[in-house]
């Protein structure tokens, strides 16, 4: 199995792709965190119990940016599930990889949690104000032998966040990003996707899980990518989960050799 049981979408492809996306799903209309009255509570993924610390009060601390990390998003762990107990190519092409990096994992870190195990490493990263509860809920969720390093990566300061990583990879090349939720602005994409393209060599598989929600945001995204000479993969709803098959959209992509 590979990522080409997936669909190609080219450029000729994207508006008609973005259509049919969205016409063919039933969007979720809340905004897709979890909306827990307390801070502290557990998600079951699979057999797995994941014990989950939010902070409000983190969010109306912030009266600007970078807010959306406090909370837990529900594309992760829809993902995280699908990856442990689906067979499709990417959890056969994920399972017993080497080096992983998330890009705002947010404070849950659930797909460290979850899939650090099917890894050699697990790099979760995220901007600074988010690393302490990050590490918080990661420990309390840990794995016997725990191979989940925390890395500040900040897309808008790509140097600092590449210099973090170089530091703890030691010339390991990366074999899967993953981002979840990172999708949803404008502004942010070329900075997310510089912050990709550094990471990936040809090998390097790009796995980012979107809630769908504006559609020109998705199809500049996408746009984007192809113009920074990604290959990109959807994957059809066929291999998804019943969680998954509405409302989110999950993509893979490769450097053009
Ligand atoms: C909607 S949240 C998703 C969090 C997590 N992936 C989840 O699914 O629960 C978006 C994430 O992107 C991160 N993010 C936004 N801008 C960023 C930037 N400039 N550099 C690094 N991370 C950023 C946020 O901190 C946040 O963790």
């Amino acid at each position: 199995m590979s990522l080409s049981d997936f669909t190609l979408i080219g450029k000729d492809d994207l508006y008609e792709h973005v259509y049919l996306l969205y016409s063919g799903s039933k969007l979720n209309n809340d905004l897709g965190y979890y909306p827990s009255k307390a801070d502290k509570f557990v998600i079951p993924i699979g057999e797995l119990d994941i014990e989950i610390e939010q902070s409000k009060s983190g969010v109306y601390a912030m009266h600007e940016t970078g807010t959306t990390g406090f909370y837990l998003w529900k594309v992760s762990p829809l993902f995280a599930e699908w990856m442990l107990y689906h067979k499709h190519p990417l959890s056969d092409m994920f399972n017993g990889c080497g080096v992983v990096v998330e890009l705002g994992s947010g404070v849950a870190g659930i797909l460290a949690s979850t899939l650090s195990t099917r890894c050699e490493v697990f790099l979760a990263t995220d901007q600074r104000h988010l690393l302490k509860l990050l590490a918080k809920n990661i420990g309390s969720n840990r794995q016997p032998k725990s191979n989940i390093k925390i890395v500040e990566f900040d897309w808008e300061n790509i140097e600092l966040g590449v210099s973090n990583l170089e530091a703890t990879l030691e010339k390991r090349q990366v074999d899967f990003v993953l981002a979840f939720d990172t999708i949803y602005n404008s502004f942010l994409l070329d900075h997310f996707i510089a912050a990709t393209k550094t990471l990936c060599n040809s090998e390097t598989i790009v796995v980012v899980g979107i809630q769908l929600r504006d559609e020109d945001v998705l199809l500049e995204f996408l746009q984007k990518m192809l113009d920074n000479s990604f290959q990109c993969y959807h994957v059809d709803q066929e291999w998804l989960s019943p969680g998954l098959k509405n409302g989110y959209g999950i993509y893979c992509f490769k450097l053009c050799s």
